[in-house]
């Protein structure tokens, strides 16, 4: 169902999403033990090739990786021939001679991990996040997040619910949408899922247009949040201009921002998500991060067992030894 690569959540549409996000209760179980390892990659060559700066991403990949028990090639970007004068394609193709059987790619341009899939024969690429257009696996992570905790709510096992937890529910996304490439994947894989969700920004920090998305759009916070049973809540993307777009971020803060003062407004049992990194004091109130509804760090900790499912569904199709015991013989 998933594959040959990730560049996009709509590769993976309602079906694809539910069996990553069940692969990943799989590995989450895994990461419990006290030998975190699997074999299931052993003898796969995995490379990053971050051409934009990322915590999270790049880290959580690697783990996840190593985990499965590939062996991990992390191309620095700043000192390679790239600085040179070396294109993207002569990039990968030398990735391709070396024989690597994957590829994760951010890139500051949309569109580059799918121009990567383009230039490589027999190499499955990953999308880590490439300029405006998407960030698969942050939405992927994010709603087993939200599946999961959900589910805890219930008392009931997320791997069996399938995409029910999210039917009904109305998730608020806001921030800058515009130039947010978790809002673009957040909002396929919510959709896809059945939730309803409702973009709030600034007229000037909207996509101009959202017309096949699925969505409402409102510009003011405060009429929604009483309602919403998740809000997503987004950094101002001053690296893709931003800054021009909001008066001032007192005013940005003021008007969208999760201060304090709206998390007490937010009903019982709403969370809240941050993709990171957060800029405490803008988009959300220092306080409001450190509230216990407030789920960014479990957010960073699940993105380890769902990258893991995705490259072992993308390398694998599935089929590979889970087995930890065997991990442990073989190690
Ligand atoms: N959420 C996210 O992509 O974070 P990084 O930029 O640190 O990878």
């Amino acid at each position: 169902m998933i594959g040959p690569h990730l560049l996009s959540i709509a590769d993976l549409g309602h079906d694809g999403i539910v069996q990553v996000l069940n692969v990943a209760e799989s590995f989450a179980e895994v990461e419990k033990r006290t030998m975190k390892k699997v074999p299931a990659l052993k003898g796969k060559v995995i490379a990053t090739m971050f051409f934009e700066e990322s915590t999270r991403t790049r880290l959580s990949f690697e783990t996840a990786a190593k985990r499965l028990s590939a062996d991990v090639l992390s191309l620095s970007v700043a000192t390679s021939s790239v600085k040179k004068g070396e294109s993207l394609k002569d990039t990968l193709k030398t990735i391709e001679a070396l024989g690597i059987d994957a590829v994760i790619i951010r890139h500051r341009s949309s569109g580059a991990p799918l121009q990567a899939a383009r230039f490589l024969d027999d190499i499955h690429v990953v999308n880590a996040g490439d300029g405006w257009h998407e960030h698969p696996s942050q939405g992927l992570l994010d709603a087993f997040t939200v599946r999961q905790a959900w589910a805890a709510a219930a008392g009931v096992d997320p791997a069996t619910t399938g995409s029910s937890l999210f039917q009904g529910k109305k998730i608020v996304i806001v921030g800058d949408i515009a130039h947010s490439r978790v809002a673009r994947s957040e909002v396929l894989a919510y959709t896809a899922l059945g939730a309803e969700v409702t973009l709030v920004a600034p007229a000037t920090l909207l996509p101009p247009s959202v017309e096949g998305w699925g969505v409402t759009v409102a510009h003011r916070l405060d009429p929604v949040l009483a309602d919403a049973d998740l809000i997503s809540v987004l950094r101002l993307q001053a690296e893709r201009g931003s800054g021009e777009c909001v008066p001032s971020l007192r005013e940005f803060t003021e008007t969208f921002g999760m201060t304090e003062a709206r998390a007490e407004r937010l009903k019982d049992g709403a969370l809240i998500t941050h993709p990171g990194p957060m800029v405490r004091g803008v988009e959300i109130a220092s306080a409001v991060a450190d509230d216990p509804r407030c789920l960014v760090t479990t957010q960073v900790h699940n993105g380890v067992a769902v990258r893991m499912a995705a490259l072992y569904l993308l390398l694998t199709g599935g089929n590979a030894v889970l087995d930890h015991s065997e991990a442990n013989r073989d190690a």
